[in-house]
């Protein structure tokens, strides 16, 4: 009884902090053990890190950890050079992400452009968005994250998963429904103003909500010059831009 007490009391005090979505993906790390190992005063937080990464590929049975430079990569494609080398989000920033944002994923869909092995949509799937995509050039770590998710066994809130391997430049995004549009710092400015300039497009078309969360914001100048975007947070290491709810249209 006295445990359960106390997880009420944490789970309270969770959701007031983190919201519900917070606390959600923050259960998923804790169930692996992953935030205990990052409490301040850990003495070897960077091996903690990479242990925690390791955790949750074991715990679900996939293979995200670890990095891999584009030279390493075999993609064929101009836009390369502007590429970032590949790094999953740890799970722990993943959640902070999310929470506070106030978001009902409900009707939205969620794309991850520059989704690698697939960590984010992997997470993204215990939420229960309508639809989630992500969007890997490398045709060699896309077949990783089709293997991954025909693996994963966490939680699942979205069965309607798609993976595309393609350029991202290219990408056309969903105009049926609020979009959240989420960057792991994945390419360099040419290939982030395209994709701006094509969302801008899209919007015009299409108003609806759009929610755009920019984590390792290093083009962040690219977003700020969208007039339909006005930026929500601005930390050094996640920035949120939302259109806000157009008149009449679709609500996130
Ligand atoms: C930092 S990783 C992020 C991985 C994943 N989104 C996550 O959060 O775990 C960036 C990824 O973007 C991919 N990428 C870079 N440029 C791209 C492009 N033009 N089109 C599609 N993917 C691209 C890289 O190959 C790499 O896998």
């Amino acid at each position: 009884m006295k445990i359960l007490r106390r997880l009420v009391g944490y789970g309270r005090r969770s959701l007031a902090k983190h919201g519900l979505l917070g606390t959600l993906l923050l259960a998923i790390a804790a169930s692996g053990g992953m935030v205990n190992a990052l409490r301040p005063g850990h003495r070897q937080a960077l091996r903690a890190q990479r242990q925690m990464e390791r955790d949750f590929d074991r715990r679900y049975h996939v293979d995200t950890a670890g990095t891999i430079s584009q030279g390493a990569l075999d993609v064929g494609n101009r836009n390369q050079l502007f590429a970032t080398r590949y790094e999953p989000i740890a799970v722990v920033d993943f959640a902070a992400l999310l929470a506070g944002t106030g978001l009902d994923c409900a009707d939205a869909t969620f794309v991850d452009l520059g989704s690698g092995k697939g960590r984010a949509v992997l997470l993204a799937a215990a939420l229960p968005f309508r639809r989630i995509v992500g969007v890997e050039f490398s045709a060699e770590l896309d077949a990783v994250a089709r293997a991954n998710l025909d693996r994963y066994t966490g939680p699942r809130a979205c069965q309607a998963i798609e993976l595309l391997c393609q350029d991202a430049a290219g990408y056309v995004f969903p105009e049926d429904t609020p979009l959240v549009l989420y960057l792991y710092n994945p390419f360099e400015e040419p290939v982030m103003r395209q994709v701006a300039d094509n969302l801008a497009a899209s919007y015009a078309r299409r108003p609806r909500r759009v929610l755009v969360l920019y984590f390792t914001p290093h083009c962040a100048a690219v977003w700020e010059r969208l007039p339909f975007l006005k930026r929500t947070r601005d930390g050094d290491s996640l920035h949120i831009y939302d259109s806000g709810e157009p008149a009449g249209g679709d609500s996130v």
